[in-house]
């Protein structure tokens, strides 16, 4: 991992240790310790000498929370807007601020220079100051893997609204850029990150987890959500397709908790009070086995598991693991795609016996759904907003299904 990745976690959880709430760390430059850009920071600047092992994240995070304390930082309660850590011979500069828009203004003024006042206390989860659930997600970090469209992009939208800063993770580089050009442009402010990522390998998740640690020092919120489906018979599916749909559905997400954990690791070294989340996209399919779709079926039973698991493993650094169970969404691409949606798909094969369109085919699975209507974007939204609000439960498979399927 690169030093510059390694600090970034530490210097955040150790703010957050102090003020209680959600902070921004962005490196900004770093290069040969030797009176460069790098060494020239301005007065109220925390400047660390760090002689320990690179790696050592416990050693790392004692020394800059003790550093944060001898500045004076932690007596008058007030953030140095600039830290400076050297190592090894080089040094590493970060800004900090409350917000993302606190980093841009920065940037714009070199002469910024003053310390930054945190504002009322809050506590981890912010659920007992929360005005509204919204609120628990607002100036926090957070990944949507698949955020480009679909489910994903509704979850970028809707966590968008609340004042988080999002990250929106995706194979489609170009859909993910331009999702994230239009939210900053609608809020005015940098509050959106395209990221390319293939969450299917390691490589490529790591690269996107040091971004992350890069741009905003952290995440509090990861949404394991990129999924795939490729419905057939076991009889006739080929086993290349059904591993592709294990792959992404599967094995992606262990991917994604092992490197997104890791970096909620790193900042609760530092920040061991803070509650940050996990949570898997899965689905009704993940609690009720699928006609002719036992790839996706089984991967999302799968994944379950892995909820369980992980969340029992990762509740030591204060880490949440759960999984909002969505019902069909009818309006996304999935299903109203006009030319390769599973609407036109199910007409054109006759799944549906009797159905002449597509309204046809629609009708027939609303009919399914106790509460008559499709699962929507807000739906899900709200179970992710109840999973970090609710910081006493980890491990659980929320279903978002209209009733269709009910835990026994
Ligand atoms: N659509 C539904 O009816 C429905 C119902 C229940 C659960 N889900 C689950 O919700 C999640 C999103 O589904 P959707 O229907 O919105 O999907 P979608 O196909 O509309 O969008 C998926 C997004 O993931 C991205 N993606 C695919 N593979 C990727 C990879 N390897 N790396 C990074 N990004 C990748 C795609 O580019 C796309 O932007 C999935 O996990 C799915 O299983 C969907």
């Amino acid at each position: 991992m690169k030093p510059e990745a390694f600090f970034a976690p530490l210097i955040r959880g150790a703010i957050i240790e102090q003020t209680g709430g959600p902070w921004t760390v962005a490196y900004e430059t770093g290069g040969k310790a030797d009176g460069g850009a790098a060494d020239r920071t301005g007065g109220s600047a925390v400047c660390i000498d760090y002689a320990g092992d690179a790696g050592d994240e416990q050693a790392a995070a004692e020394q800059i929370r003790a550093a944060f304390a001898a500045s004076g930082s932690a007596r008058n309660n007030k953030i140095p807007t600039r830290v400076k850590i050297t190592s090894g011979g080089n040094s590493y500069v970060y800004l900090t601020a409350p917000d993302y828009a606190g980093i841009d203004r920065a940037r714009s003024d070199s002469r910024t220079d003053a310390w930054d006042a945190p504002g009322a206390r809050e506590k981890s989860g912010a659920a007992d100051f929360a005005a509204s659930r919204a609120a628990v997600i607002k100036n926090r970090a957070a990944l949507i893997t698949g955020g480009a469209q679909g489910f994903g992009e509704e979850i970028v939208r809707g966590l968008a609204s609340a004042g988080a800063l999002v990250f929106i993770a995706d194979l489609n580089k170009a859909g993910a850029e331009k999702l994230a050009a239009g939210l900053n442009g609608e809020y005015g402010r940098t509050i959106a990150f395209p990221v390319e990522v293939n969450v299917a390998d390691e490589a490529s998740v790591q690269n996107m987890a040091e971004t992350i640690a890069l741009t905003t020092g952290g995440l509090d919120l990861c949404v394991s959500n990129a999924g795939v489906l490729r419905a057939a018979s076991i009889l006739e599916q080929d086993i290349a397709s059904f591993k592709f749909v294990t792959d992404i559905n599967y094995t992606a997400f262990a991917i994604v908790t092992k490197h997104c954990g890791l970096l909620m690791k790193a900042q609760h070294a530092a920040a061991p009070s803070w509650t940050a989340d996990i949570i898997q996209i899965n689905s009704k399919s993940g609690l009720d086995g699928s006609n002719k779709n036992g790839s996706y079926a089984g991967s999302k039973f799968g994944g379950i598991g892995l909820v369980q698991s992980f969340a029992k493993e990762l509740v030591e650094y204060n880490i949440k693991v759960n999984a909002v169970c969505p019902g069909n969404f009818f309006d996304g691409p999935l299903w109203s795609d006009p030319t390769k949606g599973l609407f036109v798909q199910y007409l054109n094969t006759g799944k549906v016996p009797g159905a002449k369109t597509i309204a046809d085919v629609k009708a027939f699975y609303e009919s399914k759904v106790p509460m008559g209507r499709g699962c929507t974007g807000p739906d899900v939204i709200r179970a992710v907003l109840y999973l970090v609000e609710q910081i006493y439960e980890t491990g659980q498979a929320l279903p978002v299904t209209g009733g269709q399927v009910m835990l026994s």
